[in-house]
């Protein structure tokens, strides 16, 4: 491995870290210390408010401050980033915004190295209209960005698809798929969980019509605070069907329908905002934004090749990109038996999870030191002799 960079690993700040090699970033983060004040805070807000005024004062507020704080990692604007219970829904939300069934555009681009809760809520919408193209991936690491490309035609309504995939760390090549949807009339949405706060996002740049997402990997959150970009000068010609009184207008009029929608991003709310997950996700976007995505980035890149490289000597089979340049943060090794081999590193203090047909999912963040991430591969070799 190249030599370490001098970066501050905010390692105390971390209480799990002592508890062994933690590389599950694409999956549940170490919660930050801070978190259990952040938390006790929320609780103390909860205690002192005896009226409607608590919305209005504060937890009103904090959806729109989370959002615009997730927006700048995203490399978006302030008022492009509206908070979503999970990615799940903000997905949802995107799509009911489209009338499938009395369009000739029917069509939504999508590929199969995506998460499978994304493909399930894309089927849902054949009953509705939609007609889904699933791009395939020949060896389940890599889509060829051409297959993708030409899937995008004059019907295509919406291309959604991960940026990063959770099953290889396949990276798609925004730029080219953006501007291919531009040629045709059709809308992007990217799938950034496994990518914001590892790789820099450039929501503007593109001109990305829509990004998903949650706190719980790599910005290191809690639970249960999706998000959703909308490109701004999108957003008012966007009427979602999967709608509440949050997103309307007056929020606090109580009016009878027709829904107003608000003219904010606010818009592409549902109903009670999820306060306590606000609350914890507020340390790990602090320690995101100090320590900076461009050095999570460089970190990763001398980790992941070290990784690869550790695996390709040996004989493994890597289940990853070997390009850096097509990989997120994560480095997919194949095993015979994922579950059993999770537990064994685990018993070794080595914590990874594995998913069907790809093996182990490792993934070494800013607070792993180079040691660390040695130390692991040398297990994990350890017990694949065995
Ligand atoms: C790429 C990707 N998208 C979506 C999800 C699911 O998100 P949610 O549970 O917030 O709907 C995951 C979760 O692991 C994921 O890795």
């Amino acid at each position: 491995m190249k030599p370490e960079t001098q970066i501050n690993r905010r390692r105390e700040e971390f209480p799990t870290l002592a508890s062994g090699i933690h590389l599950l970033s694409h999956s549940l983060g170490p919660v930050p210390r801070a978190t259990r004040e952040s938390m006790l805070a929320y609780y103390e807000a909860w205690e002192q408010h005896t009226g409607e005024d608590a919305w209005a004062n504060s937890w009103w507020e904090m959806s729109a401050q989370v959002g615009d704080r997730i927006a700048q990692i995203l490399g978006g604007d302030p008022g492009s980033v509206q908070v979503q219970p999970n990615a799940s829904i903000a997905l949802f939300s995107v799509l009911s915004c489209f009338d499938f069934t009395s369009s000739k555009r029917n069509k939504i681009v999508a590929s199969a190295l995506d998460f499978p809760s994304m493909q399930y809520i894309l089927d849902a919408q054949t009953p509705v209209g939609a007609r889904v193209e699933m791009v395939p991936s020949d060896d389940g690491i890599v889509i060829p960005t051409e297959r993708i490309l030409d899937a995008i035609d004059q019907q295509t309504a919406l291309v959604a698809i991960s940026h990063v995939s959770f099953r290889s760390s396949y990276r798609v090549e925004v730029e080219a798929i953006v501007e291919r949807a531009r040629q045709h009339g059709a809308l992007v949405l990217l799938d950034v969980y496994q990518s914001a706060g590892a790789v820099e996002l450039k929501a503007r740049d593109w001109e990305v019509d829509f990004l998903i997402g949650g706190t719980i990997k790599w910005l290191c959150g809690g639970p249960a605070c999706g998000y959703l970009y909308v490109r701004p000068d999108l957003q008012n010609q966007l009427q979602p069907r999967l709608t509440g009184w949050v997103a309307h207008g007056a929020p606090f009029d109580f009016a009878s329908p027709p829904m107003r929608y608000d003219h904010s991003v606010r818009r592409f709310a549902q109903g009670t905002p999820g306060i306590p997950a606000l609350y914890s996700v507020l340390p790990g976007l602090k320690m995101i934004e100090e320590v900076g995505v461009p050095t999570v980035r460089a970190e990763s890149v001398r980790r992941t090749e070290f990784m690869i490289d550790f695996a390709l000597e040996r004989g493994w089979k890597v289940n990853s990109p070997r390009d850096v340049n097509q990989r997120g943060g994560s480095v997919m090794i194949y095993v015979e038996d994922g579950p059993a081999m999770v537990k064994r590193l685990a018993e070794r203090k080595v914590f990874v999870d594995c998913r069907p047909g790809v093996g182990l999912r490792m993934s070494s963040h800013f607070f792993n030191t180079d040691e660390e991430v040695r130390e692991a591969m040398e297990i994990l070799a350890e017990l694949m002799d065995k």
